[in-house]
């Protein structure tokens, strides 16, 4: 079976920066836009140009800043949005305008106070004057993941024979179960007339930890873009994460699909943006955590040291990491001691290692973790006429 391809649409510029306090300059953008081009993303949605002057410059600024993705400009389905959306993006050589409107219950009484009806001649009107700026127009169904399948098909329909490109099923709240989420792309797909015209995209939320699970279901049931930012981060609990999205599908033939990603350039992506937006990575954070490819424990450093495979899925060097880590703690065993003490230049007999081992357990009793230094200052005192 031929594999498919899966467009990655990075918003890190636009729902990510969204993280209160994370703020990014235009200069900034800029810089990461550029490196999401590296990276390979085939779409960064770069801001939201009519919500202020200097959203509007840096959309802009990224336009003229990168060549090969398409730069997407975020729009309510307001005429004048869609108007500075337009005017932000002229610059662009593959410009897409992204507009939409909520179409849950929820949304439509208490956000929009309108009707079913009326939400669909808006987002009809939105999509149509979208067309007249540029081709590629996407549509978002705000709160997707709480809207009823049936009337979502009829907005879909309805923005498909507009003239939609994409149609994004953004679960915005981060709501839905995977199997739910799923289940939901299936039924837009077997159900909504002319949707093999267009690209179904997920856009999923995290405020169960569901999000990126949920987008690969949206992918194993027919959606061809994945909306996601680097390390997760985004309002509240944050977007789906791309390097996990990115590594699922490189990780698990079985889906056959592919992206374009440059993954070698993960880990120094996640790290300009935690710097620039001011935001750490949690250490355990999938793929590019601190963490992600340490081991402390006996068991788990034995294994790695005889064979990496045995505890990791993934070679460090394909995401950019240049090693495994051995992470001497009290849980540590003699494989990791003699390992690290090689390492730093002690080469250590059976008996060296028994000697060795018995004193580092009370060092490292009382730390949390026993450095290189540590290492060698154990070994030297309890060897001094040795070394
Ligand atoms: O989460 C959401 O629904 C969004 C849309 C504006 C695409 O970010
Ligand atoms: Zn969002």
């Amino acid at each position: 079976m031929a594999d498919t391809q899966i467009f990655i649409f990075d918003t890190t510029l636009r729902d990510g920066e969204q993280v209160p306090g994370c703020k990014l300059n235009s200069d900034q953008k800029i810089e990461i836009a550029q490196q999401l081009e590296k990276l390979g993303v085939d779409v960064i949605e770069a801001g939201f140009p009519v919500s202020s002057p200097g959203d509007f410059k840096s959309v802009s600024d990224i336009c003229q800043a990168v060549t090969e993705p398409i730069v997407c400009g975020l729009s309510r389905a307001v005429e004048r949005d869609i108007e500075v959306a337009a005017a932000a993006l002229k610059h662009a050589r593959r410009p897409r305008i992204h507009t939409g409107i909520g179409t849950s219950d929820m949304h439509i009484r208490h956000k929009l106070h309108s009707t079913q009806e009326a939400i669909i001649e808006r987002a009809v009107a939105a999509v149509k004057y979208a067309k007249s700026f540029t081709e590629d127009v996407e549509f978002y169904a705000e709160d997707a993941g709480r809207t009823e399948n049936e009337y979502l098909a009829r907005v879909l329909e309805a923005v498909l024979a507009a003239g939609a490109t994409v149609l994004n099923i953004p679960d915005t709240t981060g709501y839905c179960l995977p199997e739910e989420y799923g289940a939901k792309i299936r039924y837009l797909r077997e159900n909504v007339r002319g949707i093999h015209k267009a690209i179904l995209s997920t856009h999923c939320h995290n405020d169960l930890g569901l999000a990126t699970a949920n987008s690969i279901a949206g992918v194993q049931n027919g959606a061809r873009q994945v909306e996601c930012t680097i390390n997760g981060i985004g309002e509240r609990a944050g977007n789906t994460s791309l390097e996990e999205v990115v590594m699922i599908l490189r990780q698990h033939p079985d889906l056959n699909c592919i992206t374009n990603i440059q993954t070698r350039l993960l880990n120094e992506t996640s790290q300009m943006v935690s710097e620039l937006m001011g935001m750490p990575v949690q250490p355990n954070k999938a793929i590019v955590g601190a963490n992600a490819f340490a081991h402390s424990s006996g068991i788990h450093q034995d294994g790695v040291i005889k064979m990496r495979e045995t505890y990791e899925i993934i070679n460090p060097l394909d995401v950019g990491v240049d090693h495994s880590k051995i992470v001497l703690t009290a849980r540590s065993g003699r494989a990791a001691i003699a390992y690290r003490a090689k390492t730093i230049g002690f080469e250590l007999s059976k008996a060296e290692l028994d000697v060795v081992y018995e004193r580092f357990l009370v060092v490292a009793d009382g730390k949390k973790e026993v450095g290189d230094e540590d290492l060698a200052g154990i070994i030297m005192n309890e060897f001094a006429a040795v070394v």
